[in-house]
């Protein structure tokens, strides 16, 4: 299949493209560098062996990535290109609005215009939102929000689920990724964070490299097993793996399906630093600070759906995480730069 990759040259986009390339697919990537640099690409095609087409343009350009539609014969649109900083998203909302909601609607668009019927979206275990008991299940209602970039996964889902009802030969995959980590065994590719980091993975990865002090553990009082918060980590490569499952199931159904995509194991803050430890060999300085507002105490998935209905499951543990972010941040303790 030629699978259109939106945001692809980003964290998770480039782990897809190698997965993709790998199991024969061909990928076309457009990304506007907004957060994310040409390097990844080239080290896409170093890792796998293969050149594929890339494009620099904003994916709300309606013109550019029109002409993009029809200059190549794409069966299946991955959405990975949005604004994805919880905090920013707080300070900035009409920015993310319009970022992410427009890049979305110029895709449905062009794939309309263009004729094509398989879109995966990238998702978020934010759409669950406050209330709901944990694991969260897809039948669970979303909603309540604790910011605006949830608000726009929230938004961006029904415009989805809308845009499928409307023609029935559209076929929608909503992946709802819980958290994300890890990089390739390579330690070619990795997540390459601008600035301090927002999330837990890499910013711990910093200060194991020496970038950063001491890690900052919003909250250690939460009614949770060692009164840190508890997440799903999922292997960046076992999330890959899930997309290459979702176009495969996507291109024989239509209509819209919701998958959780993590492991459907919890763990804390304190066990992430005690896993990098062991897996990096250096002590990971750390201090209990106050809590981080709009943070759960704890959220996990049940993936029993992935598992029955696309055959994926996620094969690689904590270990495995840590080792390979450690390999990545250590090879590369600046990045792509
Ligand atoms: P990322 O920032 O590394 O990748 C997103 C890519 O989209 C970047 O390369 C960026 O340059 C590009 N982009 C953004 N706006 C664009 C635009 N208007 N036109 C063209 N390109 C644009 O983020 P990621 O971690 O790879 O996340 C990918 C997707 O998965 C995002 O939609 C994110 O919201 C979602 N998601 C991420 C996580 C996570 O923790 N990383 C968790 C759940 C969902
Ligand atoms: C994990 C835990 C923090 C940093 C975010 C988004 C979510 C999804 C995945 C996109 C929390 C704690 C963190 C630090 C810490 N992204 N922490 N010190 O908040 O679970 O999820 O990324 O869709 O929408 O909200 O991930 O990595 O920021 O935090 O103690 O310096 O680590 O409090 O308990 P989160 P995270």
């Amino acid at each position: 299949m030629n699978i259109l990759l939106a945001g692809g040259a980003g964290y998770i986009g480039s782990h897809t493209a190698v997965e993709l390339l790998n199991a024969g697919h061909d990928v076309v990537i457009v990304d506007d560098y907004s957060n994310s640099c040409p390097e990844a690409l080239k080290r896409v095609e170093q890792i796998t062996g293969k050149s594929f087409v890339s494009y620099e343009a904003d994916i709300k350009d309606k013109k550019a990535v029109s002409q993009i539609f029809y200059q190549n014969n794409i069966d299946c649109v991955i959405h990975f290109a949005g604004l994805k900083a919880v905090g920013e998203s707080v300070r900035q909302p009409v920015r993310y609005y319009r970022n992410n909601i427009d890049t979305t609607l110029t895709l449905l668009e062009c794939m309309q215009e263009a004729g094509v019927k398989n879109i995966v979206f990238s998702s978020s275990a934010t759409v669950y939102g406050e209330d709901n008991p944990m694991p969260c299940v897809e039948t669970m209602k979303r909603g309540c929000c604790t910011n605006p970039y949830g608000w726009t996964k929230y938004m961006m889902e029904q415009i989805l689920e809308d845009a499928a009802f409307a023609d029935a030969g559209l076929s929608v995959i909503l992946l709802r990724y819980f958290n994300p980590v890890g990089a390739h065994a390579s330690g070619l590719i990795g997540e390459d964070p601008q600035g301090i980091p927002n999330n837990l993975m890499p910013y711990v990865s910093q200060v194991a490299v020496g970038k950063r002090d001491c890690l900052t553990v919003f909250g250690g009082d939460y009614a949770t097993p060692d009164g840190t918060c508890r997440r799903d980590f999922i292997h960046v490569m076992d999330l890959a793996n899930a997309h290459l499952k979702a176009i495969e199931y996507a291109v024989q159904r239509k209509g819209v399906d919701i998958f959780n995509i993590g492991t459907g194991t919890p763990y804390s803050v304190l066990d992430i630093i005690k896993a990098f430890e062991a897996a990096a060999g250096v002590r990971i300085k750390y201090e209990i600070g106050a809590r981080r507002a709009g943070d759960l105490p704890e959220c996990w998935a049940n993936a029993d759906k992935a598992a029955r209905v696309l055959g994926w499951r996620a094969q690689r543990d904590l270990a495995a995480m840590c080792r390979d972010a450690w390999k990545w941040q250590s090879n590369n303790p600046e990045g792509y730069k």
